[in-house]
């Protein structure tokens, strides 16, 4: 990631990636405290931290691994939102000027039902789910996360996809008053990913709107994001205001950005590196700078899940 055009960012405004480590346990009195204790970082943004409200939910242990959940902490304070800055720290102390209510979702393209529906709407019908699952980034990092969310294929077979639908694209909200970050042209705004129809409707693929049991921090991608824990962090848009449908494969942000170093598929895969970071092995965010690096695994761990969708693909040319 980091990849700003030179003349967009002055030198002064990137600072190196920091990384605190503030081992307070959190996790552990965190669903007693306010959301504004939850989120120290958020609660110094010019906006006052709304609560964060608790979720109902039934946890899905088929769909979870058994690894221990990174804190809370961890996974609202190291993050990648570039609307809101390039550092890990910079969308938890920026992400407070995201209106997430009123918000509204537009479903476009190759499908039977289109148009514009609230977040109220979106969300009515789906019974949510905690499934813990494993997050792994193309900057060789990763984290286990407790998220509430309910499959994507639910949401997207309610707008009747046609049979010319063989892709899906999301967009996350362009608002650069709400997202400082669009201001700089680091990325061609508004941030975009895509995928093949058949890996959006995999059981794996959830519509996450939650972690820890309660509404996602703004930094984690609220109102509504994707994870699909087989492929690298990037493909999981957040914010989404717009799903469209389409016959031919959507351009993607960071493929865009630079070709050579993301591809559309962006599957975990050890043997496939980037150009800048061996995708052997990950450094397990929490177990601390010197901790040992753990072995990356194929399809980070999903493979009996998924790889059937790439059977007979090359994948380092579908990389
Ligand atoms: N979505 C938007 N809109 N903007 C981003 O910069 N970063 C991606 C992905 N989704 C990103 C995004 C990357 S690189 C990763 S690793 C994950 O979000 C990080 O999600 P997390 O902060 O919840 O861990």
């Amino acid at each position: 990631m980091r990849m700003p055009r030179p003349a967009a960012i002055r030198p002064s405004e990137i600072t190196a990636e920091r990384y605190f480590h503030m081992r307070r346990d959190l996790l552990a009195g965190a669903l007693g405290l306010s959301a504004s204790a939850l989120l120290p970082a958020r609660a110094s943004a010019n906006a006052p931290a709304a609560p964060l409200a608790t979720l109902k939910y039934t946890r899905n242990a088929r769909y979870s691994v058994t690894d221990k959940p990174n804190t809370f902490e961890d996974i609202s304070g190291y993050n990648n939102f570039y609307e809101f800055g390039l550092d890990k720290s910079d969308p938890a102390a920026n992400a407070g000027s995201l209106h997430t209510r009123p918000w509204s979702v537009t479903i476009a393209g190759e499908a039977s039902v289109t148009g514009t529906f609230t977040i109220e709407d979106i969300l009515k019908p789906h019974p949510l789910e905690e499934r813990i699952y494993r997050h792994r980034c193309v900057e060789a990092w990763s984290m286990v996360i407790p998220w509430v969310g309910f499959p994507l294929a639910d949401l997207l077979q309610r707008f009747k996809p046609t049979s010319r639908a063989k892709f899906v694209e999301f967009t996350t909200l362009l608002d650069p008053k709400q997202m400082p970050g669009q201001r700089r042209g680091v990325l061609d705004w508004p941030y975009v990913e895509a995928l093949r129809i058949d890996e959006a409707m995999n059981p794996l693929a959830l519509m996450v709107v939650g972690v820890y049991g309660r509404d996602l921090p703004n930094q984690n991608g609220a109102p509504l994001r994707l994870h699909l824990p087989w492929k690298y962090g990037f493909k999981s848009a957040k914010s989404i205001v717009k799903i469209r449908f389409s016959e031919r494969q959507p351009a993607n942000t960071w493929a865009l950005s630079a070709p050579g170093e993301y591809g559309f598929y962006a599957n975990v895969n050890p043997e496939v590196d980037h150009p800048r970071w061996s995708q052997a092995s990950e450094r397990h965010i929490g177990g601390g700078f010197f901790a040992a690096r753990q072995p990356t695994l194929m399809f980070n761990g999903y493979a009996e899940q998924v790889a059937g969708l790439y059977k007979g693909m090359d994948l380092r040319r579908n990389f």
